[in-house]
């Protein structure tokens, strides 16, 4: 590799590096550590490599003076073929040993990729819903990918341009000392003058560079969003193109420039690396020459030493540039380890329990619960704000009470927003109480184990989430187990057969994201589906026939009967055939329970349920 590409490879991971200047942190230091320390055995080969790496590339100057010596000095030719023999295989050796070197840098980088994204993700997935309500997809998304990216490429780095150059520099530096300490000391002069504007110059460049990314990222999101299918819509119909258009080419004209910006100071910084180099090799031809005319020094010690000069700038400048390599390695490491230190508000305990067999009553003990604040569950850098809200959310569940017994059904109505779906959330423990207790079968659930919840509890909520995946796979989650007979009865059940086998696929098809768009009221039934298959235990229903037509939801409600035979369930409902089915109706309100008993002893009350009736369920309900 030339001195020029080497050199120009490392100023621009030095532009590329987020330029930090933090102390180091001995915390981040030992977990970068505990990272690395899988890969013992592979990083003491790497620096080994190194070692013999820097040991060739001190040869062959050498040897190349000795064949000066032999043709000044007028030996056979055997010797000058033997020594050039011996530079060819030196180059073969160093060939062999490059590829290798790149390989072992490769397999350990990837190495702790795969070790920190595993870290990541599994962690992640541990998060409570309350984090991925607030985080910004992208932003995590992009946590798993660049930061793990960077951290890899920053350490494969480090380990390479800091090692490998400084045994390159020592050896250097020693053999051109032993050949003439005059003229190495003389070329060290020169240094500075090379590397003070390369560092300054990579400041700048640097600069340029996170400019330049910026911009490219507005222009980049400008597009996603109005290239979205709903953004081109808002667009069409409300849009000014001419105006869109403008905007768009003074944001791409500032790419342009600072894109010619960037080019030129490259170029200049380039020439001048030329040109000190060059002086410095002219240095040394003059006062080698000289040295050797007077016959103090052999004019192969001056080839020698010329050739070892252009391999002298090269690890000089990495090691210029590596403490900014090393911060960026740092500071990737550390985003990383942010998300692995945030706190998963809600984990299964060590010596959790199973679900007791057999029915199981349900029951909240005054109960009070507030959605936790931002600070508590999140990060700043993920939700792409400063400073995350501190303030926890307004109490929105004041002392909740009431038990289905083993088999009942708890039907729970109210307004909107009266914290109905709330208490449903803190059954599959989507979210903890502050107070009180939640119990399955005479347990707090949080004393149960995670697997045994969610073997236990079943839950249809109002708008099913179906994975871009076959309707096959998103009905086996409920069963892995399941049979293709089974899934179509559960499917003839949700009155959904009808809807799969006219599917291109049938049960292979691909559903959801952006695979084959099924209607709000089929995906409803999908997830009822999933909720018949998997026959949990204790069944929760929020408003699981909402987009449903009256037909369909007749249809359903015959299989949703069914599916609560016999089962412990908690219904959400806003229509009224389900609610008077109920064993016991709760009337929910600000967070309260303010009325609770039967239909009919509702009814003949008079009070909130009674006007609920008469207002919110009559219009659907009378056929
Ligand atoms: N994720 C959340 N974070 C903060 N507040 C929430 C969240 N979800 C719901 N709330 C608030 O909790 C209250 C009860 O909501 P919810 O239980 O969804 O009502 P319902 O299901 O009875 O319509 C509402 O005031 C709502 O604004
Ligand atoms: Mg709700």
């Amino acid at each position: 590799m030339s001195m020029e590409t080497t050199a120009w490879m490392q100023l621009h991971s030095v532009m590329t590096a987020q330029q930090e200047r933090r102390p180091f942190d001995r915390a981040t230091l030992r977990r970068i550590a505990a990272f690395a320390r899988p890969h013992r055995a592979g990083i003491i080969r790497f620096v080994l490599l190194g070692v013999v790496t820097a040991l060739l590339a001190v040869a062959t100057p050498v040897l190349a003076g000795h064949v000066v010596d032999a043709i000044v000095s007028g030996h056979d030719t055997g010797t000058v073929v033997r020594l050039s023999l011996l530079i060819a295989l030196v180059a073969v050796v160093e060939a062999a040993l490059g590829v290798l070197g790149r390989r072992l840098s490769a397999t350990l980088g990837e190495g702790l990729i795969l070790d920190l994204r595993t870290a990541v993700f599994d962690h992640v997935q541990r998060m409570p819903v309350a984090f991925f309500t607030r985080t910004r997809t992208g932003a995590l998304v992009s946590r798993l990918n660049n930061d793990v990216i960077g951290a890899q490429r920053a350490f494969a780095g480090t380990l390479s341009g800091v090692v490998s150059n400084l045994v390159t520099l020592v050896l250097t530096l020693a053999v051109m000392l032993t050949l003439s300490w005059q003229i190495t000391l003389l070329a060290l002069v020169l240094l500075p003058v090379f590397v003070v504007p390369a560092r300054r110059m990579g400041g700048r460049m640097a600069r340029m560079q996170r400019e330049a990314a910026a911009l490219n990222a507005d222009m980049g999101t400008r597009m996603t969003e109005r290239f979205s299918a709903p953004g081109a819509t808002l667009i069409k119909l409300f849009g000014r193109p001419e105006e869109e258009s403008a905007e768009f080419t003074a944001r791409a004209a500032r790419v342009r420039d600072i894109g010619v910006r960037t080019a030129t100071a490259q170029s200049v910084f380039m020439t001048a690396l030329t040109l000190v180099s060059s002086l410095a090799l002219a240095l040394v031809y003059g006062l080698g020459g000289w040295f050797a005319l007077r016959g103090t020094l052999a004019a192969g010690a001056v080839v020698s030493l010329a050739l070892l000069l252009t391999r002298l700038y090269a690890p000089l400048t990495a090691l210029a540039g590596a403490r900014v390599e090393v911060m960026s390695a740092l500071v990737s490491f550390e985003r990383v380890f942010e998300v692995l230190d945030l706190l998963p508000l809600i984990e299964e305990k060590p010596d959790a329990r199973e679900v007791p067999e057999g029915p199981v009553a349900v029951e909240f003990e005054d109960v009070r619960f507030a959605y936790p604040a931002a600070d508590q569950v999140s990060l700043a850098s993920l939700e792409e704000v400063a400073v995350l809200d501190s303030r926890g959310g307004a109490e929105v569940l004041h002392g909740i009470s009431f038990r289905a017994e083993p088999g009942q059904t708890v039907a729970l109505v109210g307004s909107s927003g009266a914290g109905k779906s709330t208490i449903a959330q803190l059954l599959p423990r989507l979210y903890d109480v502050d107070e009180g207790a939640v119990r399955i079968g005479g347990v707090d659930v949080r004393d149960l184990t995670a697997g045994s919840l969610r073997a236990t509890l079943g839950m249809v909520t109002q708008d099913g989430h179906l994975f871009h995946d076959t309707v096959r796979a998103n009905l086996l989650l409920a069963r892995p187990a399941a049979t293709d007979e089974e899934l179509w009865e559960a499917l003839g059940r949700a009155r959904l057969d009808e809807v799969v086998r006219s599917l291109p696929d049938g049960l292979d098809t691909v559903v959801g994201e952006r695979g084959y768009r099924l209607s709000g009221g089929e995906r409803q039934r999908m997830t009822i589906a999933r909720l018949l298959l998997a026959r949990q235990r204790v069944v929760i229903l929020d408003e699981a026939t909402a987009h449903l037509d009256n037909t369909s939801e007749a249809a359903v409600q015959e299989a949703l009967a069914e599916a609560l035979e016999g089962r412990t369930a908690v219904v959400i409902a806003h229509r009224l055939s389900t609610v008077r089915a109920a064993d016991q109706i709760l009337v929910v309100e600000a967070g309260q329970i303010v009325e609770h008993g039967t239909h009919e002893e509702l009814l003949a009350a008079d009070g909130r349920y009674a006007e609920l009736h008469r207002t919110q369920f009559t219009a659907v309900a009378t056929p």
